[in-house]
């Protein structure tokens, strides 16, 4: 071959790797409303800014004459690219391609990128659509997960892993998502379980579809196995862009500081009248992480699922922090089991990547109930408890309302090493509300006094005086649990001031091979 016929070779070889598993392929691809492997990573990546890896690639397996079956590429289009300029690896499953099945080529390719985006401290974007293992090759496809897994637990905590899941992702390969930071799914054609419909009405007898095991709603709400739901695939590519804004490259580096034009001493004249006088009446705690951060842009995550809690990153004057926030609009803001694992899971997010915690507690206590119980809060609230405590970035803790017993201690106080805490002229911060402290402090006195006007004179008495004892922030500052009570419309001056004196913080927990995290 001379030099030209050559070039003509490796256009002609790279023109049918562009093609995937062929054009009828990507024609069913597009008719199912879904982007090829291809399309989705032209889409995610800044123009012209993505390099191929492996487009030669092809398996190796001569079982059931798969040998006659070989596409370039095999099933997954792999690289490197760029996002706002800074690189991110990414790999994005070829359903064109025999149902984007896993085999043990196609584990190698990801495998090569998840290695190179470790070295470089770069984060990895896995796109995901597939049937699964491939059904021909057997064991080595199997390895070939295990492979992706181990890569994917070794990079925890390194570097971000972001997951979307735009077609099938079932079965063991489910587990390559779960290990990823963040799981964002589409409403359209997207689902996830360990086992489908058919084995579940075999085995259990239940009769359930597919978005009903597994689509997107049911992992936003229910399970939480997903962080976010976004209507089709180019919302979700566009949250992709979005999340990186908020996160560092690697856990050895800080978020990226943006310029602001929001005021940073802007006052919210509103906030000093949002907390209703009634203690029971609930409120919206977003109408208050709006009006303190940077142009009301929140970025919430797990916002379906378990609301009594909010999760989710935002910037005050540019710099990214993650916030925790009670939310009294549902469930008074208590704690369960869901909300503890959401919050926990947060936390030590951003305790990895380097993202400051600003919390806002409004919270009445733990969950009752033997549901509670029996499915473990103690285990479960203790996640949250050791997030908090093990965290050590900088954590400012803003106390708007209630804040009682144990859930005081959990959401981020003073002794789990919490930096700044203030509180608004409305905190309580108490072990228990008026109400219920009385019945317990007064009982005996209580069932001596048999006339009713009297008892609930003697009740309201003994609730004046509890409250006036522990219904404000001021018995909390007097012993330095609270370094400062604020006027709330100053609220996000105070944050971001301290954001700033924090900058430089230097905080440790001793070595350890690792934490005993209660799971
Ligand atoms: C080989 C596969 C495949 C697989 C799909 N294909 N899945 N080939 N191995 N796992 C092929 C199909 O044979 C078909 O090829 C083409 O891909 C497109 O698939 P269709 O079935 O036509 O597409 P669709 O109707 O959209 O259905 C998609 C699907 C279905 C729901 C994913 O293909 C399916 O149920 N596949 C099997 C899923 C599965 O059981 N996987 C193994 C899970 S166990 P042709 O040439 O006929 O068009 C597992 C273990 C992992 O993954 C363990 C890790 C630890």
């Amino acid at each position: 071959m001379n030099n030209q016929e050559q070039l003509n070779q490796l256009i002609e070889l790279r023109q049918k790797a562009q093609l995937g598993g062929g054009v009828g392929r990507i024609e069913a691809q597009h008719a199912k409303g879904k982007f090829t492997a291809r399309e989705r990573i032209l889409m995610l990546l800044d123009e012209g800014s993505f390099e191929e890896y492996d487009m030669f690639v092809t398996h190796r397996c001569n079982n059931f004459g798969l040998e006659k079956q070989l596409f370039l590429g095999d099933g997954v289009v792999t690289g490197h690219g760029t996002i706002d300029g800074r690189i991110v690896y990414v790999f994005s499953q070829d359903f064109t391609v025999m149902g984007g099945s896993l085999s043990e080529t196609f584990a190698q390719k990801i495998c090569k990128i998840m290695d190179q985006a470790l070295k470089v401290g770069a984060p990895l974007i896995g796109i995901n659509d597939s049937g699964g293992a491939r059904i021909q090759e057997g064991v080595t496809s199997l390895a070939g997960y295990a492979e992706i897994f181990e890569r994917n637990i070794i990079a925890s905590g390194v570097i971000p892993q972001i997951s979307a899941i735009f077609g099938p992702c079932a079965g063991g390969a489910v587990y390559s998502p779960a290990l990823t930071d963040f799981i964002i799914m589409s409403e359209q054609n997207a689902y996830m379980f360990v086992t489908g419909p058919k084995v579940t009405k075999t085995v259990t007898g239940e009769d359930i579809t597919t978005e009903d095991l597994g689509g997107a709603n049911v992992h936003a709400s229910k399970s939480g196995v997903a962080h976010f739901k976004v209507a089709d695939e180019q919302e979700g590519i566009m949250l992709i862009r979005k999340l990186l804004e908020y996160i560092p490259n690697n856990n050895m580096e800080d978020p990226i500081v943006t310029p602001c034009d929001d005021p940073i001493d802007r006052l919210e004249d509103s906030l000093n009248e949002i907390i209703p006088d009634n203690p029971n009446q609930p409120y919206d705690v977003l109408d208050i992480i709006h009006s303190v951060i940077d142009n009301h842009e929140f970025l919430e995550v797990h916002s379906n699922y378990a609301k009594n809690i909010i999760v989710g990153f935002a910037k005050f004057n540019g710099m990214p922090v993650g916030i925790v926030a009670n939310q009294p609009k549902y469930y008074a803001g208590v704690l369960d089991i869901e909300a503890s694992r959401k919050g926990a899971r947060f936390v030590r997010f951003c305790d990895a990547f380097n993202i400051p915690i600003i919390t806002f507690v409004d919270v009445p206590g733990f969950l009752p109930g033997s549901g509670q119980e029996y499915g473990g809060i103690i285990i479960h609230g203790a996640k949250l408890l050791f997030a908090f405590g093990e965290a050590t970035v900088p954590k400012i803790t803003i106390t708007l309302r209630k804040s009682y017993g144990g859930a005081h201690d959990v959401m981020s106080c003073k002794q789990l090493r919490a930096d700044a805490n203030y509180a608004w002229p409305s905190a309580e911060i108490a072990v228990m509300g008026a109400k219920g402290a009385i019945e317990v402090l007064e009982s005996k006195a209580l069932k001596d006094i048999t006339n009713k006007e009297e008892k609930d004179k003697f009740f309201k008495e003994k609730e004046k005086e509890y409250q006036d004892m522990f219904a404000n922030p001021y018995q909390a500052a007097k012993f330095g649990f609270i370094d400062d009570i604020i006027e709330p419309r100053n609220t996000r001056f105070r944050i971001i001031r301290a954001l700033c004196t924090l900058s430089t913080k230097k905080d440790s927990m001793p070595p350890k091979k690792h934490s005993n995290l209660p799971l």
